[in-house]
């Protein structure tokens, strides 16, 4: 740094693609960048093919990059959520004065953010979990942003960010959560709706190929028209293209090619997780992760397929169903469920917020969330205006508009879910789904039976639909009640 350059108005820490692709977005908004990685290698190929991009200024230890930065300091992580984290937050903060404020950006885990806010808050430095959705395109030309932290970082941080995120409608893609954890939190249930979300595509795109025998071209054609309604979302709209892509290699269409065994990297089971704790049904993004441990579970798969009774099963054709009936069925099912799988998420969010007293605004998150994120759709509106309809609504499906919505669907998922089961196609999500909406509508569920069983062998004591208090029958007595 030469003596007359200016400080910079913000820092990135970890230049792996998402790193400097922020660091990138900031420079392109105008803003002076300090830039460290921990090997100065990729510091130098950041600015050997992107230093003429806008003002950077690079650094070779951590000490140089802090003092490389106004005040109050503002530096962005952007390495491997865990201990590598842990790591350059110590070495932050050692370097850092008071007022300060260190931003993680990674994909960590609520508690931990939690933790760290409370061991930095206690140095005097301010801490700030932010979620960041998008990729690395997102990352370079306008990500989601969901920062927590003390709501006083959000004024020093607040325009930075706002002029780096996507933008809708002039709205910019990021707002203050909540404190602590809150950003993270909402990222993680951000990343556990993206598996359901992701999932209820598959589940369509498994009927139209091994159900109603399309090829992967006509079924991105198909997707590309539905992109075109309702469903018009970033998801829908990939799906298209990685489905008309061509095998160079093998002149085959490349999802052929690609080994049917889904990664995941833990925010979307942490959601589930989570939502044990809270006593959240979250069964669509459940569904969704287990059906990603199943497609990798290789070993149980090779003894398995070709070597279990499938039963009697028929063809869609044998149904009578007609084609193009059954395309627009599975897509008002996919519709469905992917509603049911919001709907979770919202509830969850709910429950975070109250669970550690963020007053998180479910009205913020739909706002921020049409654009830049992954699971960016233009139903996020609806989602939107459902809750500033009524910001305290019992489930989304409850909102006249989704509710409505509903009315039009029902028919179709319940015929696709027959279907299916018929042809022998799985589709946990879908299934699952409609079950969650059942039990919902249903006047009585069999948990009575299920207090019967437990005051059975446990004397675990039931309550009565007719009168006050709390109730055991002796069974192994006369099996006359008592008042327990
Ligand atoms: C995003 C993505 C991003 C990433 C996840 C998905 O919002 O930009 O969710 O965070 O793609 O890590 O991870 P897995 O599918 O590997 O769990």
């Amino acid at each position: 740094m030469t003596e007359n350059s200016k400080l910079a108005e913000i820092g990135v820490v970890g230049l792996a693609v998402m790193g400097s692709n922020l660091a990138r977005n900031f420079a392109h908004k105008g803003h002076t960048v300090a830039v460290y990685n921990r090997s100065f290698s990729k510091t130098q190929a950041l600015m050997d093919n992107h230093g003429s991009e806008g003002t950077f200024i690079p650094s070779e230890t951590i000490e140089e990059f802090v003092a490389s930065l106004e005040k109050p300091r503002r530096a962005i992580i952007m390495v491997q959520a865990g201990p590598a984290t842990d790591a350059v937050i110590n070495q932050l903060a050692d370097a850092m004065e008071e007022g300060d404020i260190i931003i993680d950006g990674g994909n960590s885990l609520y508690t931990d953010t939690i933790r760290r806010e409370k061991e930095i808050a206690e140095r005097g430095l301010n801490f700030v979990g932010a979620g960041i959705s998008g990729g690395e395109e997102g990352a370079l030309n306008g990500p989601a942003i969901m920062p927590g932290g003390p709501a006083k970082s959000w004024e020093a941080l607040g325009p930075l960010l706002e002029s780096i995120a996507a933008n809708v409608d002039g709205t910019p893609c990021v707002t203050h959560i909540g404190p602590d954890g809150a950003g993270h939190f909402v990222k993680m249930v951000h990343n556990g709706i993206e598996y359901a979300d992701m999932q209820v595509i598959g589940e369509a795109y498994q009927l139209l190929r091994y159900g109603a025998g399309m090829t992967p071209a006509e079924i991105s054609e198909t997707f590309k028209t539905w992109n075109e309604g309702d469903l018009d979302s970033y998801l829908i709209e990939i799906t298209a293209e990685v489905l008309s892509q061509v095998d160079a290699e093998t002149g085959k269409p490349l999802i052929d090619v690609i080994v049917d065994a889904a990664g995941q990297k833990g925010t979307g089971r942490w959601t589930v997780k989570a939502a044990l704790d809270l006593g959240i049904p979250v069964t669509g993004i459940g569904e969704a992760v287990f059906a990603r441990a199943l497609s990798g579970a290789s070993a149980q798969r090779a003894a398995t397929v070709g070597n279990l009774p499938s039963g009697e099963l028929t063809t869609l054709e044998s149904l009578g169903v007609d084609k193009a009936t059954f395309v627009e069925d599975v897509r008002r099912a996919l519709y469905a469920s992917k509603l049911v799988a919001y709907a979770q998420g919202f509830d969850e969010i709910k429950a975070g917020s109250a669970e550690y007293n963020w007053g998180v605004d479910p009205r913020d998150l739909a706002t921020i969330w049409r654009g830049g994120c992954i699971i960016r759709a233009k139903f996020l509106n609806r989602i939107r205006e459902a809750y500033d309809t009524n910001p305290d609504v019992e489930s989304l499906l409850l909102d006249p508009y989704f509710k409505g919505e509903l009315e039009g669907l029902v028919d179709s998922w319940r015929r696709v879910v027959i279907a299916a089961t018929q042809i022998g196609q799985p589709i946990p999500v879908f299934a699952s789904s409609l079950s969650y909406y059942d039990s919902l509508r249903a006047e009585r569920l069999p948990a009575a039976l299920i207090q019967g069983q437990r005051d059975f062998f446990g004397a675990h004591t039931y309550k009565r639909v007719d009168k006050e208090g709390t109730f055991h029958t002796l069974w192994s007595g006369d099996r006359t009640e008592i008042e327990a």
